[in-house]
């Protein structure tokens, strides 16, 4: 639907007061048309999916990807409704919904970490959430026939940070493949998909979950290890950040995993693990590199990820950890 028929579709449902409705692009989607509203005072977001994503490389997906974003504010909002949007209008068939706008005081914390607000307590809110959503989903059948969305996580996740980073290595490309198959097969708890700090807006300790279309029942591991990849590679940038805020991966593992109500969690550690030393070289290799790496962190990235997969860290991400830090200053250049 373009802008003209959104415009007239919610005017009809009467979600408005009045004529004056503005409607401005809002920055930041590099997979969807995003609108600020403004009506009377009040505030909400549009967001409807785009068929060709903005980046460099080619990158298609489904657009029922936003119905999935959508399913999975509905499933999360029944546990942890202060922690994703509140839905004003939900359109499926034309895969578009109006949200509420989480303006100043929210600032996002991707923002507030590249100004140096990295607050040990807003990670281990955002990894009780986290913990929350794979215990309450944990092998939950109807939740996984809800979210049976490995085609989309295979097109949005696995082909652009797995395999297409693989095919890049003919020395690794076998551990990715055999990563990416895994992945598919693996159906535990419901995954967000995207979990990273610039999908998550802060209000004091709140926290607030945006942007679930990659949400697709699976591992797990993946959104765990897609978030200790951000903070490990801001760990990497910021080498000089104060010695306290500089802790934040091992107190997002630390309160994931006390909070994490499932029997077994010594396979996650080591799957998480894993698939994190991967996905580090993605964000370097991969088809959505991170933006603020140099050539002297990507290569550092290369050569940590060499020496890095050859040893076997088990459960122990301490071992880990200290094993990033031993390497961290290593030349750059
Ligand atoms: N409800 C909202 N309130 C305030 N800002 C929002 C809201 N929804 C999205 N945004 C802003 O728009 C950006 C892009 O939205 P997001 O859902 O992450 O889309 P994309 O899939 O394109 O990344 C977010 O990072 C955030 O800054
Ligand atoms: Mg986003």
């Amino acid at each position: 639907m373009d802008l003209g028929e959104l415009k007239d579709q919610l005017t009809k449902l009467g979600i408005f007061e009045g004529e004056e409705v503005t409607f401005s692009p809002l920055k930041g989607g590099v997979s969807s048309d995003i609108y600020l509203i403004q009506n009377k005072g009040r505030k909400y977001v549009l967001k409807q999916a785009l068929s060709q994503l903005r980046v460099e490389e080619e990158w298609l997906a489904d657009v029922t990807r936003n119905l999935a974003e959508q399913d999975f504010i509905h499933y999360v909002s029944s546990f942890a409704r202060d922690n994703v949007p509140e839905v004003i209008h939900a359109d499926r068939q034309n895969a578009f919904f109006v949200m509420s706008y989480y303006g100043p005081p929210y600032q996002n914390w991707k923002a507030m970490m590249m100004t140096g607000q990295r607050s040990p307590e807003v990670t281990r809110q955002v990894a009780r959430l986290l913990a929350q959503i794979h215990s309450h989903s944990y092998l939950n059948e109807s939740v996984q026939h809800q979210f049976d969305h490995t085609n989309l996580f295979l097109e949005l996740r696995v082909e652009p940070y797995i395999l297409f980073t693989g095919s890049k290595y003919p020395k690794w490309k076998q551990i990715f493949d055999t990563e990416a198959e895994r992945l598919l097969e693996h159906g535990e708890a419901l995954m967000h998909g995207d979990f990273s700090p610039k999908n998550i807006l802060v209000n004091g300790e709140q926290v607030l979950l945006l942007d679930h279309e990659v949400a697709c029942y699976g591992d797990p591991a993946f959104d765990i290890a897609f978030m200790l990849n951000h903070l490990l590679l801001k760990r990497l940038v910021f080498s000089n950040a104060e010695p306290g805020d500089s802790k934040l991966p091992k107190v997002f593992w630390d309160h994931y995993f006390q909070q994490l109500n499932i029997k077994q969690s010594i396979d996650l550690k080591i799957r998480t693990i894993h698939l994190l030393k991967m996905l580090m070289l993605a964000r370097v290799d991969g088809k959505s590199p991170a933006e603020y790496l140099d050539e002297g962190h990507r290569d550092w990235i290369r050569k940590f990820f060499t020496k890095s997969i050859g040893v076997n860290f088990q459960d122990n991400f301490d071992a880990f950890l200290d094993f990033f830090d031993e390497h961290r200053f290593d030349d750059k250049n």
